[in-house]
């Protein structure tokens, strides 16, 4: 056994409301608090002198000066595992064109599928470990990762095969989904409901098979799949036993409404979301995933995040992280900023980064500190909690830990 402290400040994250507004007294802060860990895991947490004398033998490591402790972020929305970059498109996206128009004339995502079939899966390995690792430096402990930069049976195979390879040395958690209906492949004969055919019938099963994953998701979208196509594959893809989630009202609506009525974890983007929306997502299960870091990449505005959590929706923060949309992928960073436009309060923005993420990605032993969750943490310089987002993104953590091990 281990106990780890003091710290100036635990948060916790646990005992807040699954939906709706959080107001920053409703967070439970340990003073000089003290986590006692055991095989990776929480086993007890409290004031830090207290745990010494119920627990003499255990090992401590000690923690010099001030520092606020919070349960490690879960990004539960990234496209981390892609070769190549689109710094082009970004040029002429900031020089006034817009995303649809760049797809049009040769950038966009297709662009980042022929970038990713021509790298190998090993190279593909290295570069998502890079990129996981300097999340996990900024106190991201779990990552969802997606395909879609495959778009064949084959190619949607090597970037799976890459994210668990990858899974394999990384420290941190990787999750990954199959996002082979991200856009219609131009090399595909054959309508998109065919597409979506071969993959339910080529493609998932080897998944299955393979252990390669249990998450799929679709972009619905004008220049993606239809609302009606994607309601019969979502229920197709849940039918072999897979959880899904939705990339959903993005530039225009309709997506939510598929995702809510197929009972998906989540809908993710939900920048064109309006009021009907809102109130769907609200009435449901479903996590409201808002990704601030596509609305700077593509320079439009955020997803209604205030009043999604006003309506009573449970909403997470996610990066987004891919090299069209979100190339920054600072989660913080995106989450402050998000936080000052939409007026959402530290507790919100905290929840919406830890455990309300955790539920997007059907995962319940993470995202608070308490006994028996994962000793995953991260622990700030500063004195008061509300330090953190202050900084904007610019204050990291000192120390991480995962599975109760610090990362050097
Ligand atoms: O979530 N919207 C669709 N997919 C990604 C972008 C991927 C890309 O541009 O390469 C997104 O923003
Ligand atoms: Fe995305």
């Amino acid at each position: 056994m281990k106990l780890t402290g003091p710290f100036t400040q635990i948060l916790t994250l646990a005992g807040l409301p699954l939906k709706g507004a959080i107001a920053d007294d409703q967070l439970q802060i340990i003073p000089n608090g003290g986590v006692l860990t055991e095989n990776g895991l929480i086993v007890e947490i409290g004031e830090f002198e207290q745990l010494r004398k119920d627990h003499p033998k255990a090992e401590i490591e000690e923690i010099t000066g001030d520092h606020v402790l919070l349960p490690g972020f879960i990004d539960c929305h990234t496209h981390l595992c892609f070769a190549g970059n689109r710094s082009k498109d970004y040029a002429l996206r900031i020089a006034g064109k817009s995303y649809l128009e760049i797809a049009k004339s040769g950038g966009g995502i297709w662009d980042s599928v022929a970038q990713t079939r021509q790298a190998g899966k090993d190279e593909l390995a290295g570069l998502l470990t890079d990129r996981a690792n300097r999340h996990l430096a900024d106190g991201v402990t779990t990552i969802e990762v997606k395909t879609g930069y495959g778009l064949s049976v084959e190619q949607e195979l090597k970037q799976l095969r890459a994210i668990s390879l990858a899974a394999q040395s990384c420290l941190v958690d990787l999750i990954p989904t199959c996002l082979a209906a991200h856009i219609m492949p131009r090399d595909f004969s054959g309508p998109p409901s065919g597409y979506l055919e071969y993959i339910l019938n080529y493609l998932l099963p080897k998944v299955k098979n393979e252990n390669l994953g249990n998450r799929v998701d679709i972009f619905i979208e004008v220049s993606a799949f239809g609302a009606s196509d994607a309601t019969h594959y979502l229920r197709a893809a849940r039918q072999q036993g897979f959880d899904v989630t939705v990339h959903a009202d993005q530039f225009t609506t309709g997506g939510s409404e598929v995702a809510v009525e197929v009972g998906a974890l989540s809908a993710d983007h939900l920048e064109a979301s309006t009021e009907k929306e809102i109130k769907g997502l609200a009435a449901s299960d479903t996590v409201a995933v808002a990704l601030p870091g596509a609305s700077l990449g593509l320079g439009i505005g955020f997803a209604p995040a205030r009043q999604l959590l006003d309506a009573g929706a449970c909403l997470a923060v996610a990066s987004d992280w891919n090299p069209g949309s979100a190339p920054m992928g600072d989660l913080l960073m995106q989450a402050s900023i998000l936080s000052a436009y939409e007026k959402l309060t530290t507790a919100e923005t905290f929840a919406a980064l830890t455990y309300r993420a955790a539920k997007a990605l059907n995962l319940t032993d993470r995202g608070t500190l308490q006994k028996g969750t994962l000793a995953d943490m991260q622990a700030y310089p500063c004195k008061d909690y509300r330090e953190i987002l202050y900084h904007q993104g610019k204050m990291k953590p000192a120390i991480v830990w995962k599975d109760g091990n610090t990362i050097a």
